[in-house]
């Protein structure tokens, strides 16, 4: 079966392509590379020991993505190709809005186009609104979203459900990623954001590594037990794992299902620190900041729907993301420059 991952040369789109290969499945990549590196290529093909067809294009532009299809007997599409950045997002709503939708909308014409009618997309636990009680549950309401990231990730959710509908031979997966951090094994592939990170654990990597001097943590009176947030972590490959789940489960099945992928378990930022600590050999340095806005105390999901229908459950502990994480930051420490 050839699946195509738009945004497969991505953080998770490229441990994705290592999971898929190895269960056998042929792997096309789409990627313009806005926020990934060409060189993602060659590490898989140490990795996998195959090649992997790539199309540098922009999954908008369906002209592009035509040929793609033209030249690949694609059966399912894995969309990963998104604006990810919550910040910018807020900066520039309306290039969020134009990229992450309308590439959807492409990718889904051009599939009808062809007869291809099975979809996984990288959706977010930040479309559960405020108002969600924990853990998150799948059938919770959704919104209203904190930032035009998250309502993008909606959106698409809808847009998706209502193709679906119309279409009752199509079907979709919805992932709800929680936090995803650490790396491949090989250290070859793993997490490089553009210049200084937002996310948590690629912000500790940088201080372990020694290119930055310390961490902010955004608030320590969060009603939480050390008084710091609280997220669900959960390991790439891991997440990736839960793709295979998810590709499978689309052939054999019509009609839209969303599956939360996390572990199910809070950890807070503290605690973290103190894994990475452990992982890395030396002392975090910290200092306590200012919360950050729009934080939350807590997010962590409820990962029974994934197991009962999926058969899919998180296998690494929060010290294993760390020294992967490790591993791949303290072997690349600039990344993939
Ligand atoms: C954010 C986004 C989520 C996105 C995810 C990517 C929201 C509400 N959440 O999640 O949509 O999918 O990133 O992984 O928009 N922290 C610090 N210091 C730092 C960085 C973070 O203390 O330098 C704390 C935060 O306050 C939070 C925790 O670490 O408590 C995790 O933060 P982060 O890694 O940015 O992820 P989220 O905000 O949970």
């Amino acid at each position: 079966m050839k699946i195509l991952l738009t945004g497969g040369a991505g953080y998770i789109g490229s441990h994705t392509a290592v999971e898929l290969s190895s269960m056998g499945y042929d792997v096309v990549i789409a990627d313009n590379f806005s926020n990934s590196n060409p060189i993602v290529l060659e590490k898989l093909e140490k990795i996998t020991g195959k090649c992997f067809p790539l199309y540098k294009i922009d999954v908008a532009d369906k002209a592009a993505l035509r040929r793609v299809f033209e030249e690949n007997e694609i059966e399912a599409v894995i969309h990963f190709a998104g604006y990810k950045a919550v910040g910018e997002s807020v900066k520039v709503p309306l290039s969020y809005y134009r990229s992450n939708i309308d590439t959807t909308l492409s990718l889904i014409e051009i599939m009808e186009e062809f007869g291809c009618k099975n979809l996984v997309f990288s959706s977010s636990a930040t479309v559960y609104g405020k108002r969600a009680s924990l853990p998150y549950s799948e059938e919770m309401e959704t919104g209203p979203c904190t930032n035009p990231y998250g309502w993008t990730k909606l959106f698409i959710e809808q847009i998706i459900t209502d193709y679906a509908k119309a279409n009752p031979d199509f079907s979709a997966v919805i992932l709800r990623y929680f936090n995803p951090v650490g790396a491949h094994k090989s250290g070859l592939i793993g997490e490089d954001p553009n210049g200084i990170p937002n996310n948590l654990v690629p912000y500790i990597s940088r201080v372990a590594v020694g290119n930055l001097p310390y961490l902010n943590v955004f608030g320590n009176d969060y009603p939480t037990a050390d008084g710091t947030g609280v997220r669900d972590y959960i390991h790439v490959t891991d997440l990736a794992k839960g793709h295979v789940a998810a590709i499978d489960f689309a052939a054999k099945n019509s009609g839209t299902e969303i599956f939360n992928l996390g572990t199910g378990n809070g950890i807070s930022v503290l605690e973290m620190v103190k894994a990475y600590e452990k992982a890395c050999g030396h002392e975090i340095p910290y200092r306590i900041a200012p919360r950050r806005e729009g934080d939350i105390a807590f997010c962590f999901a409820n990962a029974k729907k994934a197991f009962e229908i999926l058969g899919w459950k998180t296998e690494f502990s929060v010290d294993e993301m760390c020294r992967d994480s490790w591993n791949w930051q303290s072997k690349n420490p600039d990344g993939y420059k």
